[in-house]
């Protein structure tokens, strides 16, 4: 089986490299390193059926010189970043949208078996009802989650009018070692880095706004259940835990778990256009595929803060000083 995985260096593709490597199938890697990592990968590149291409899902030539070779792509590269796509609606719509069509349309044209399309919960937009089904209306209010509808919403018409087997996976808030500290880093890895260093977590607004958060080994779990599936899965189908967190509760949680109980976080003026709650109802992957999140939140956090002590590096720690 041969598998081209887009944006492979970043945190949730380079746990689905390593799985497939070390599992003999011969796993093609494909990032521009925008937000990727060399050091997530580079344990791999050691394996002969790892291969890792340094090029853009916006460069269609090389992915029509990619493809012709691959049975399944699972499509992860996307620029993921919610304030970076407030700043660079354009560049965040022509990887996500306009990448993603790149991707499906190269597909298409070598008869790819199966494609794995990573949306995400960010299409939603704030919640009309909870929890969150599929049939939730799409109403993202920011350049990510609206650049995530086109690709979510081409793939669908991929499906349904060339009849291809590609699953739009919608992912909640997922987290786990890799995952960046720095810049635009998931909330988890941001406030662990803080908390470890001394300095308490920033928290925009009152800090009730809600997530629901799996931990990486599940993603990667639903990942492989979709593979294995063999039949196609036409509708979009959501995977998160079905808890809702508060991002005050998620910073005191790790305040706690790090043994820094005097600490306090720290407010400040929310963020435009924010979502306010997110909470997975994902009976239909459990329905399906017979996937639920096997990992609670503490457990999860547990493992990465272990991760996160062992291998969290020095200099991201001093970066984040700046
Ligand atoms: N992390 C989450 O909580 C979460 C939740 C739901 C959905 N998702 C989706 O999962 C995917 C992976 O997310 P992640 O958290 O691992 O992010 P990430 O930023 O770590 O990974 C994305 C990778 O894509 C690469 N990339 C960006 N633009 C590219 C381009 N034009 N060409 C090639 N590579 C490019 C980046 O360098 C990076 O390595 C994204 O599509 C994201 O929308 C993530």
């Amino acid at each position: 089986m041969k598998i081209l995985i887009t944006g492979g260096a970043g945190f949730i593709g380079s746990h689905l490299c390593e799985k497939y490597t070390k599992e003999n199938s011969t796993v093609l890697c494909l990032d521009n390193f925008m937000n990727g990592n060399i050091t997530n990968i580079r344990h791999l590149t050691r394996y002969r059926n790892f291969k890792l291409i340094n090029g853009d899902i916006r460069d269609f030539d090389l992915l029509e010189k990619i493809m012709p070779s691959v049975d399944i792509v699972f499509h992860l590269a996307a620029q993921i970043h919610v304030d970076r796509s407030v700043v660079e609606p354009k560049l965040t719509y022509e990887i996500n949208a306009l990448g993603t069509q790149n991707v499906l349309e190269a597909a298409r044209m070598y008869d790819v078996e199966k494609i794995i399309h990573a949306s995400t919960s960010e299409v939603y937009g704030s919640s009309e009802y909870y929890p969150m089904d599929e049939k939730h209306p799409l109403n993202a209010p920011h350049p990510y989650g609206a650049s995530k509808i086109a690709a979510d919403r081409m793939c669908y018409a991929y499906i349904h009018t060339y009849g291809m087997d590609i699953s739009i996976a919608r992912f909640f808030n997922i987290f786990g070692p890799r995952q960046k500290d720095i810049g635009y880093g998931g909330v988890i890895s941001i406030f662990t880095r803080r908390v470890l260093s001394g300095v308490p977590p920033i928290i925009y607004g009152d800090g009730l706004q809600t997530r629901d958060y799996t931990y990486i080994d599940d993603a990667v779990k639903a990942y492989d259940l979709i593979l294995k599936y063999d039949k196609k899965i036409t509708e979009p189908i959501n995977f998160g835990s079905g808890k809702e967190l508060s991002i005050l509760e998620l910073a005191n949680m790790i305040i706690d778990l790090c043994d820094k109980k005097n600490m306090k976080p720290v407010h400040v003026e929310p963020r435009p256009g924010e979502v306010k709650r997110l909470i997975a109802n994902a009976a239909k992957a459990k329905k399906i595929l017979g996937w639920k999140a096997k990992y609670d939140l503490e457990e999860g956090m547990r493992k990465f803060i272990h991760w996160y002590k062992n291998y969290g590096t020095e200099k991201n720690i001093k970066m984040s000083e700046r």
